[in-house]
This record gives C-alpha cells, sequence and structure tokens, in this order.
C-alpha cells in the first residue's frame, strides 16, 4: 500500500456515517441507577481553553486547565446547529448520557457538561498519550503480541458495556486513546446507545461497518464484535480488510464478504478474525450463547491472564514518550485553531433539545 492510498485511508477514516433512527426500541434501563444530573454544574469560566487536540463533525475537542486546581482535561465541544443540522440530537444526548454512568478502567471518564446558547461542553480526563491510530500509522503495524495487548483490553471494555445493554458502534483506532502509561481508553461516545433489544439506525465509520447495519436489518452488539474483528486485522496488517477509495466501494465489499489473509498473520488469528468478520450471525464469535466468553477463551487470546489486565496489573507493550509533564499534547496531531464563539449568550432555538446538558 502506498503512501496516498494511506492518506486517502486516513481520510476515509475520519469520515463517519449516520442517518435518523427509523425507530426506537422501548428500553428498560440496566445501567447503574446513578443520577445523570451534575450535582455542581461547570461553567466555561472555570477553564482555560488551550489547543485543539481532534476535530469532529460537529465541533473539537479541546485540551484545557482548570483555573481551580491547575489540572488538565479535555473538552469536546459540540455546535448546537450542526449536531441539530445533521438530525443527531437523540445520539448527543444519548453521548452525554452514557459518558455519564459509564465506569471502567478503559473507557474515558466525564466529569460534567454545559452550554452556552451556541454550543455544548463535555469535560472529560485528559488522555495524553495520543490516539491509538497515530501510533498504528508510525509503526505501520503492530507485531502480534501488541496488536493482542490491545485487543484485550478492548474486549474487556466492550464486554462491560454489553454487560450494561450499551452497544458502542465507533470502534477504531481513532477513538482509542493511550494512557500515559499505555493503557487504552475508549474515548468518543457519539454513536453509543442503550438498547435491551435490537436497533436499525446506520451509523459507524464505513472500513469498520457490519453487514447487518449496511443493510439495516435490525441489529445488536453483535457490530461491536465484527468491529473488533476489523480493529485487530487493521493493527497487525496496517490497513483495513475491506479499505476502498470510496465508502460505497468499500460497503461492495463488505457485503461481498471476501477477507484476504497476509500470509504473515498467524492461524490462530485467522482463525478468530474468520469468526469475528463473519456476516453470519448464529456463528459470529462473542454473538453466541456464551458472549464474550467465547473471544476470552479463543487459542488467540490463551496467554492473557484476564483479571490481571482488567486491574492493569500487566506491563503495557509501548510507554507514551509523554516528555513535559501532565499538560504535554506533542503526541496529538496539531489542528488550524479557529475563532471560537463559546460563551455566547442571547437566542438559543434549540435549548429544548438539550435541557440534560
Ligand atoms: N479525553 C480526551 N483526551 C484527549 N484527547 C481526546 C479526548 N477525547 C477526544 N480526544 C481527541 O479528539 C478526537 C475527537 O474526539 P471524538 O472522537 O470524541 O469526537 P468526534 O470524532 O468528532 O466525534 P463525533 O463522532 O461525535 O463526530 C479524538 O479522536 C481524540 O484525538
Ligand atoms: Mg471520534
Amino acid at each position: 500500500m502506498d503512501y496516498q492510498q494511506l492518506q486517502n485511508q486516513q481520510q476515509q477514516h475520519n469520515q463517519q456515517v449516520q442517518s435518523q433512527p427509523l425507530t426506537q426500541s422501548q428500553s428498560q434501563s440496566q445501567l447503574p441507577q446513578r443520577s445523570t444530573v451534575s450535582k455542581g454544574k461547570y461553567t466555561l469560566q472555570d477553564f482555560q481553553i488551550m489547543r485543539t487536540l481532534g476535530t469532529g463533525s460537529f465541533g473539537r475537542v479541546h485540551l484545557v486547565r482548570s483555573v481551580h486546581n491547575n489540572r488538565y482535561y479535555a473538552i469536546k465541544v459540540l455546535k448546537k446547529y450542526r449536531v441539530v443540522k445533521m438530525k443527531q440530537i437523540e445520539h448527543t444526548n444519548d453521548e452525554r448520557r452514557m459518558l455519564k454512568v459509564v465506569q471502567h478502567p478503559f473507557l474515558i471518564r466525564m466529569w460534567g457538561t454545559f452550554q452556552d446558547s451556541k454550543n455544548l461542553f463535555m469535560v472529560m480526563d485528559y488522555i495524553e498519550g495520543g490516539e491509538l491510530f497515530s501510533l498504528l500509522r508510525k509503526s505501520h503495524r503492530f507485531p502480534n503480541p501488541v496488536a493482542k495487548f490491545y485487543a484485550a483490553e478492548v474486549v474487556l471494555a466492550l464486554e462491560y458495556l454489553h454487560m450494561h445493554n450499551i452497544i458502542y458502534r465507533d470502534l477504531k483506532p481513532e477513538n482509542i486513546l493511550l494512557d500515559k502509561n499505555g493503557h487504552i481508553k475508549i474515548t468518543d461516545f457519539g454513536f453509543a446507545k442503550e438498547v435491551d433489544t435490537v436497533t436499525w439506525t446506520l451509523c459507524g465509520t464505513p472500513d469498520y461497518i457490519a453487514p447487518e447495519v449496511i443493510t439495516t436489518k435490525p441489529y445488536n452488539k453483535s457490530v461491536d464484535w465484527w468491529s473488533l474483528g476489523i480493529l485487530i486485522f487493521e493493527m497487525l496488517a496496517g490497513y483495513t480488510p475491506f479499505y476502498d477509495t470510496t465508502p460505497m466501494k468499500t460497503y461492495e465489499k463488505i457485503l461481498h464478504g471476501h477477507v484476504s489473509y497476509p500470509s504473515f498473520f498467524t492461524p490462530d488469528v485467522v482463525d478468530l478474525l474468520s469468526k469475528l468478520i463473519i456476516a453470519d450471525l448464529s456463528r459470529r464469535l462473542g454473538n453466541l450463547s456464551s458472549g464474550s466468553e467465547d473471544i476470552k477463551g479463543h487459542p488467540w487470546f490463551s496467554e492473557v491472564v484476564w483479571e490481571r489486565l482488567q486491574a492493569k496489573d500487566i506491563e503495557t507493550p509501548y510507554e507514551p514518550p509523554i516528555q513535559s509533564g501532565c499538560g504535554d499534547s506533542s503526541l496529538f496531531d496539531m489542528y488550524p485553531e479557529e475563532q471560537l464563539d463559546y460563551g455566547s449568550v442571547g437566542d438559543d432555538p434549540y435549548l429544548k433539545y438539550f435541557e440534560e446538558f
């Protein structure tokens, strides 16, 4: 694969698709019954806004510093008009609600939210080590044990979410951050949804989307296990299995379902991937009667001591070179900064859509 292809792939990676939910399942919440209403609300004056760490379809994520305790945080800012225009009101409220209640060593922690008349703000821990995406592109591909380590931490995070009836729906290396010790933190709950039966929305990132999502069949947690397969493939190969120049061509490949495994893939990983990247839901690992246990018990993961991994009691394969302490952001790509309208007061036609923020 040449550089141009990689660049295209990088661009395609950043594109997401989303459509309005066609139907909504009636769900009885399985989440920890904690209040999701922030007690002490934050305001913009509590933070000094610093550089941009990432940009997305609705706004950007900034490094910020608390003026009270001098600690660094990341704030995701979403422009209300863009959220409304792209019909993502429900997804955005879901994102906030999911982030507020999840508690897991490999999931990002959110501290609170607030809003002004134009923007929504979500305050999270700042994760210094950058995106797994950047590390993967720099390394081209990961050796088998390295890919296995990250995949295993992802399995535990997905298992936790699924236990709480949350589908994540946007697994990809850009949404996996590395903390200062090299453990993963999954961020971006923009498509996460609490679902106790099935859902239909077309969303995700083309290379990672499962066939049942493309054909808008009802689907459930199985889509995350498909994406896990794509993630493991990409970590080991350096490219995704259904990569093509346009999302449409990628979808065609996904529906066709042919995966060409590089010859350096070991037989046990090919076995695992052929049971994850499989359209037949009655055969996809993770979606069978033993759930995630089938994945954790697969021979490719045989060396993993799951309890120790969960306790972060396993040495990480890579320690991010964080030179200048806690607020170091040298491991993040640079983005052009723009004039910020944060703190706007005045008319807010969208107030009624975001009452929880
Ligand atoms: N807590 C965090 N600490 C450090 N960097 C972060 C954090 N959260 C997000 N980022 C950076 O910002 C980028 C964009 O954030 P995120 O993925 O949440 O937004 P997005 O992709 O724009 O979301 P959406 O899917 O809603 O469009 C991430 O890929 C990551 O590089
Ligand atoms: Mg993202």
